[in-house]
């Protein structure tokens, strides 16, 4: 039997117009109403995927790019991913939820009581993508923006002050004893005062302490050096990108367990779940098919290639000539060298026609070139780095709409299944038990 893995679900674009521009936008659902999300998540669940993960934007972001975003709903508008959980937690009953919040969003005190309370309605399933990006900050009363490793220090500090307000409950303070009427000790419940960096606020939380200490899960998305100090210091879930190779792979890992060790933490008490997302087709012929026509895409297929580039970098690239080279300094100051690094390759020569047909061109998942494959091939893979780099499983992502999931999920679940790299069902004691239970 292959090594078994956990399964979950980045829902990439977040809580916006799901299925905008996408062929399945005529099966109706309203993105504004809860149905779509739970009918997906209820097939995850049954899919036995540990957790689902929200991706956020807080903002339109800059106010000259802001027509980017919202042209083809690419990078908005959104609704809150935290309002959207208790929904999703009354759809289903074992899958975690993890919406992603920033750090800089909501003060420590009311955080800590809203994650409380969505851990408690939930029965441990709640979990908190915790994300450091400053480019709303001007939303939240925070100019000049912190830089980028003091927002990770920040968060650091959010997330050990809501801990702490958490835990300020201590053993034997919840008494709950109905026969003498006694429901709780006040004279075990901490008042303690945190005067931090960032952060001033006394304890203790008006909540009561979860049950065997089961904390919400902390998961983390940077892969910064920074980012994966906070990984290794503060969260049981590291969402990982890494190119497809196994040694790719291997060598992330490592650098999550060091940083975890260097943390006082050991390597298990932490999952590195790589974000995937396969395109699963029905034949070899098919997948040979699709990859031989992305080496000729169309404008129409460049096109949509600049669109999504342009989001990523705020930078309209559909207004550019295809056929000169990009000058960098078209783009903003504020877009990042290794964004641009990400289009270009470092080409400063080429005609953007020839840089977005390189990001077009697809390749076979059985030649480790690209993500096209059908679901054995796709599962051939998932295997490798389960039993190759001692992988802990696989994040796949998507819109979360039905037809997405289905689309992505249909054949390979079984597959996987077949193989035991996933479970048969989930366990119900809580997101971390289901996290760590192998
Ligand atoms: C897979 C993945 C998902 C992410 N999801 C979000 C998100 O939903 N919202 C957000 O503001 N940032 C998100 N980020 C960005 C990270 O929070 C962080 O800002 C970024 O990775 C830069 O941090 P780093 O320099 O440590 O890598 C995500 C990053 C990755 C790799």
């Amino acid at each position: 039997m292959a090594r078994p893995q956990h399964l979950g679900w980045f829902f990439s674009r977040g809580f916006g117009p799901q299925g905008w521009d996408r062929p399945y936008l005529g099966w109706n659902w309203d993105w504004r109403r809860p149905d779509l999300y739970q009918q997906s998540v209820r097939d995850l669940e049954r899919a036995g995927f540990d957790l689902v993960i929200a991706e956020d934007a807080l903002s339109l972001g800059n106010a000259d790019t802001l027509d980017l975003r919202v042209r083809r709903a690419y990078g908005g508008p959104k609704h809150d991913p935290l309002m959207l959980a208790p929904y999703l937690f009354a759809a289903t009953s074992r899958i975690g939820i993890a919406p992603t919040v920033n750090a800089a969003q909501v003060a420590p005190y009311t955080a800590a009581r809203q994650f409380a309370t969505l851990q408690h309605l939930s029965g441990g399933r709640f979990g908190i993508n915790v994300v450091t990006d400053v480019g709303s900050a001007r939303h939240f009363g925070d100019a000049p923006p912190l830089g980028h490793d003091a927002a990770y220090d920040r968060a650091e500090e959010w997330i050990d002050v809501i801990r702490r307000l958490w835990h300020s409950w201590d053993e034997g303070a919840l008494v709950e004893d109905a026969e003498s009427g006694h429901y709780a000790d006040g004279a075990r419940i901490r008042s303690f005062q945190h005067r931090g960096k960032y952060f001033a606020l006394d304890g203790p939380l008006n909540a009561v302490p979860f049950e065997d200490g089961d904390d919400p899960v902390i998961v983390s998305p940077g892969g910064s050096p920074r980012g994966l100090g906070f990984a290794g210091a503060r969260s049981q879930v590291q969402l990982a990108l890494a190119p497809m190779a196994t040694a790719a792979v291997r060598e992330y890992r490592a650098r999550v367990h060091e940083a975890a060790v260097a943390a006082g933490r050991g390597p298990g008490d932490i999952r590195v779940l790589f974000v995937f997302k396969p395109e699963i087709v029905a034949s070899v012929a098919e997948a040979e098919r699709i990859v031989e026509a992305s080496r000729h895409p169309s404008d129409a297929d460049l096109l949509t290639v600049a669109l999504g580039q342009s989001s990523d970098l705020e930078t309209d690239l559909t207004a550019f000539d295809l056929d000169a080279s990009v000058d960098p300094a078209a783009f903003g100051q504020h877009v990042s060298q290794g964004s641009i690094r990400g289009l270009t390759g470092g080409d400063t020569e080429a005609p953007l026609r020839e840089l977005l047909t390189r990001k077009a061109r697809k390749g076979r998942i059985a030649d480790r070139d690209g993500v096209v494959g059908t679901a054995e091939e796709v599962a051939d893979y998932i295997e490798e780095l389960g039993d190759d780099a001692h992988n802990d499983g696989v994040i796949f992502s998507g819109d979360l709409h039905p037809v997405g999931v289905h689309r992505m999920l249909d054949d390979i679940v079984p597959v996987l299944r077949r193989r035991g790299i996933l479970r048969q069902e989930l366990g119900d004691g809580g997101l971390r038990a289901n996290l760590f239970d192998f």
